[in-house]
């Protein structure tokens, strides 16, 4: 939390205790006078809708007005149905659904749960470009996407008619991939990332959902966070009683990271460079990196700008996900894939490239990489070689090499690596210059690249070998991650998936890297660092790990919380990674060789699962009222004394049992 709205929290607490017996809804309701005289802090942190942030922002709201995020998810109308539902057909593996209008409504008939046809109203659309999908309703509460979408290109590219998401595998009734089953339940697989502010609200005894949005779609919000408070600042700017001096605006985050930024371009190199250092927690990358990234919510208390890990599990470069070198294999998104990125490490962030609010490029065509990077060096053929390819190759051509999901979806990778076809003769992983020549052998197109640019190849991402060595079981695998886990010049998103494949290597020659990975500046490398210490003896991992236990970051607490609860018995952490996420029964254990898309829950995402139960804690915990988030401001070092207290205390209350581990378990939930 910026040290300003922490600030604006307390001021906000304290009011409310000197307001005494003031009504509380009185005093926030933002009309009262005094509402005004408080300023922002008598405002409740709520969202304000991005109807209200258009009245005093034209600019940005017509741009987004225009944006796909706009229409991430929609009420199935005329102007937002895209397919056909004009009596249109379509067969799959036997089974022929209709799509039709009866009183201006949209309907399907096709399989459901028991696999008989039977007919559905369509509720929402979702999704709009390249293909769109639809969402049915259930009386549960549960909305079931259906697999049968609409591809929206246009007909000359092979789009405007019906298709099955899985096209060559028979998906039948039964099936975890039917569009009735937790697979495809957009409460629990979908909802966080196509609208604003989602609460899952599962009610497990009954079996029910009431899950609610702020906003249907990725509104202002869902990027700017709650907006009440700025509102209320920007009310106030215009109020009699005067002004409400607040350098922050009321707002959550301040998306100030590209001003004052000047790129100059050196002309030795042909490269821009940033004018000063960028700051360690990228606000904007972890913003968009909610739904743009590979990752499991473990907490809906997300606040943006923090890192990621502070509310989800963030996969790493992992096997099955990546390639060995890092170039994504599986639906990963972007964020993993830019972290990767010799790029990010210098500076550059999403906008730098995307205009946020329209979310398209900043400049068409290779002009968005001409920001930074000279014609005359790269778009030239000295540089690309490519002068008799028609039509001309793009930057992205070579550099972000495309794949395709959802069958019509072409994504970009965004880890800018230069292409190693090299690598590909020796570890088979893949390169974009085979992906056009594919005529040829990887020696043949890095033979070219020698001929063109010299023995030795350029390059950020030098991991292949180790991840290769890992996946493969070869001898080498634990030298060669040990020597990326300890390079700083490695990304750090690497480095901390070297760190958690390094688990069942871990011995004397390597535990220092653990350790000096566990004081590491990026919550993700102190989440690598413990899983490398998964198999320590407890008696060793108390003294390393408990510390972690008052981390800054939510995630990192909750997985020291987790690997000391796993060590008393094996058993104990398998019963913990099956209780969680009661809507998904059975989660870790599906996760077989038939891995659906999206399904896979980590180990560690499903003890972090648990619920929130505050009120089952034990009384000698002393902080009970203090769930503020730890930093450095001296509320926060009050509330890690705290901690530190209840850690003591969990341990002199029963240092060996389970009652520890659960002591454990709620505090690093604060
Ligand atoms: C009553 C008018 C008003 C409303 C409503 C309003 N804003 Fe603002 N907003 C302002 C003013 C005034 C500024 C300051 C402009 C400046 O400093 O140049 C501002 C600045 C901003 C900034 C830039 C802050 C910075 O870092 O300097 C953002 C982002 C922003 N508003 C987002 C929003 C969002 C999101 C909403 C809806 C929740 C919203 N605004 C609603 C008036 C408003
Ligand atoms: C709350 C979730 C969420 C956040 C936060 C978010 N996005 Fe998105 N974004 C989406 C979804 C969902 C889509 C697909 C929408 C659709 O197809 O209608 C999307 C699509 C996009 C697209 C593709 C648009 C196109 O025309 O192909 C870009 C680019 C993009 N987002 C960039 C960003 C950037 C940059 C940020 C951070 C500043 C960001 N997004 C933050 C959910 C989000
Ligand atoms: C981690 C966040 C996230 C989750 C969870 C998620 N989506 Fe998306 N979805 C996105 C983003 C981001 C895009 C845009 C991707 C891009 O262009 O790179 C997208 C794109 C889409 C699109 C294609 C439209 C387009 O513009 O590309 C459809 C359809 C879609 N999602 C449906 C679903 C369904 C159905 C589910 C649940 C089974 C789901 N999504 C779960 C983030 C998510
Ligand atoms: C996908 C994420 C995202 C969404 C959605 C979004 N914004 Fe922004 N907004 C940003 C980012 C990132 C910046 C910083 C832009 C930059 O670095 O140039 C920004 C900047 C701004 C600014 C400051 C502009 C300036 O020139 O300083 C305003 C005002 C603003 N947004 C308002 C809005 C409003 C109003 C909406 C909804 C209509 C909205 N934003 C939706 C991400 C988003
Ligand atoms: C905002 C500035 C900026 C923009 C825009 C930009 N780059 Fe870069 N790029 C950099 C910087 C800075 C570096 C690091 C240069 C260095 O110091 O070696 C870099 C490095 C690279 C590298 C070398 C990677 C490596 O591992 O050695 C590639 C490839 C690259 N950029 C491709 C692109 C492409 C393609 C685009 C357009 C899609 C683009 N860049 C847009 C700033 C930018
Ligand atoms: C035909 C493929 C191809 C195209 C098109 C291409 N590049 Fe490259 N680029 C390469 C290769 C191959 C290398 C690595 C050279 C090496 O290993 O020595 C490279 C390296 C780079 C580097 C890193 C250079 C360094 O000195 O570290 C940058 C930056 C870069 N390219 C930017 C661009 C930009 C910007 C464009 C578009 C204007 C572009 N490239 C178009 C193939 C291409
Ligand atoms: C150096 C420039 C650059 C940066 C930085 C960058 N992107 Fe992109 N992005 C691109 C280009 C180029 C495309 C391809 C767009 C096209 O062809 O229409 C793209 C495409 C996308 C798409 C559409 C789906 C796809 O993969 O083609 C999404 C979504 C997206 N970017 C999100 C992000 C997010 C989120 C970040 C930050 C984590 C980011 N981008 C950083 C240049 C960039
Ligand atoms: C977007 C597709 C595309 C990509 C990516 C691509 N090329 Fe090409 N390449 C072409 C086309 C088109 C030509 C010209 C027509 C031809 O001769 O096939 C060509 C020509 C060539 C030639 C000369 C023709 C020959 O047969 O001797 C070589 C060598 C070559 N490419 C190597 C590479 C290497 C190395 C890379 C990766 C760095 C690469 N290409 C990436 C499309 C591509």
């Amino acid at each position: 939390m910026p040290a300003k709205t922490r600030i604006v929290a307390v001021v906000v607490s304290a009011t409310a205790v000197l307001a005494g017996g003031v009504s509380w809804q009185w005093l926030a309701g933002g009309n009262a006078p005094w509402a005004r005289f408080l300023g922002t802090a008598a405002a409740p942190l709520a969202f304000a809708s991005s109807d209200t942030c258009a009245q005093c922002h034209p600019a940005e709201t017509k741009l987004w007005r225009m944006s796909q995020h706009k229409q991430a998810m929609d009420h199935a109308t005329d102007t937002s149905v895209l397919g056909d539902f004009n009596e249109a057909g379509f067969d799959y593996y036997g089974v022929h659904s209709r799509f039709f209008r009866k009183e201006g409504k949209f309907f399907v008939e096709t399989d459901g749960s028991d696999g008989k046809l039977a007919t559905f109203e369509v509720k929402y659309t979702f999704g709009v470009d390249p293909l769109q999908q639809y969402l049915i309703e259930f009386p549960d509460g549960r909305l079931q996407a259906l697999s049968i979408a609409w591809d929206s290109r246009p007909k000359a590219q092979g789009g405007q008619r019906w298709f099955h998401l899985y096209p060559n595998e028979e998906i039948k009734h039964d099936d975890v991939l039917h569009w009735t089953k937790l697979n495809q339940n957009w409460n629990f697989m979908c909802a966080e990332c196509h609208s604003t502010s989602v609460r899952k609200n599962y009610d497990a005894a009954n079996d029910r959902f009431a899950t609610s949005f702020a906003e249907i779609s990725v509104g202002c919000e869902a990027c700017h966070g709650q907006g009440s408070r700025h509102v209320a600042w920007a009310r106030s700017q215009q109020s009699w009683f005067g002004k409400t001096e607040e350098p922050a605006k009321g707002l959550l985050v301040r998306f100030d990271e590209r001003r004052d930024v000047v790129w100059r371009i050196d002309s030795k190199t042909g490269n821009a460079q940033r004018n000063f250092t960028p700051a360690l927690v990228r606000r904007e990358v972890e913003t968009c990196g909610r739904c743009h990234a590979r990752r499991g919510e473990f907490s809906e208390d997300w606040v943006p700008g923090r890192w990621l890990s502070d509310t989800h599990v963030v996969s790493p470069l992992a096997r099955g996900l990546y390639h060995a070198d890092g170039q994504m294999l599986d639906e990963v998104y972007n964020y993993g894939s830019f972290k990767q990125s010799k790029m990010f490490a210098a500076g550059v962030t999403c906008g730098d490239c995307h205009e946020p609010h329209a979310a398209k490029l900043r400049a068409p065509g290779d002009g968005v990489c001409l920001q930074c990077h000279t014609a005359d060096k790269y778009a030239a053929a000295t540089h690309h070689h490519h002068e008799a390819a028609s039509p001309p190759l793009a930057c992205a051509s070579c550099h972000m090499p495309e794949r395709t999901y959802m069958v019509v979806d072409r994504r970009h990778d965004h880890s800018f690596r230069v292409p190693r076809p090299d690598l590909s003769a020796k570890l088979g992983t893949p390169n974009t210059c085979n992906d056009c020549h594919r005529d040829k052998t990887a020696e043949w197109a890095a033979s070219a690249i020698e001929r063109w640019h010299g023995p030795n190849r350029k390059g950020l991402q030098n991991y292949a070998e180790a991840f290769h060595a890992a996946w493969t079981g070869h001898s080498d695998a634990a030298a060669l991650l040990g020597k990326i886990a300890a390079d700083p010049s490695v990304p750090s998103f690497a480095r901390a998936s070297a760190m958690t494949e390094l688990a069942p290597w871990l011995s004397p020659a390597n535990i220092g890297l653990a350790q000096a990975g566990l004081s590491d500046p990026d919550p993700m490398v102190r989440i690598g660092a413990l899983d490398m210490l998964a198999n320590v003896s407890a008696a060793q991992l108390w003294p390393l790990v408990s510390p972690l236990l008052s981390d800054s970051n939510r995630g990192v607490r909750i997985r020291a919380a987790a690997l000391l609860a796993a060590v008393p018995t094996a058993s104990q952490s398998a019963s913990s990674a099956r209780r969680p996420n009661s809507s998904r029964p059975n989660v870790s254990m599906r996760i077989g060789r038939r891995r659906a898309r999206r399904s896979e829950i980590s180990m560690r995402a499903a003890v972090s699962l648990r619920k929130r139960r505050p009120s089952t804690r034990p009384h000698c915990g002393s902080v009970r009222n203090s769930r503020r988030r730890r930093s450095t401001s001296p509320i926060s070092i009050a509330n890690s004394a705290a901690m530190a207290r209840e850690k003591a205390c969990c341990v002199r209350r029963s240092p060996h049992h389970r009652g520890m581990l659960g002591c454990i378990m709620r505090s690093a939930w604060r």
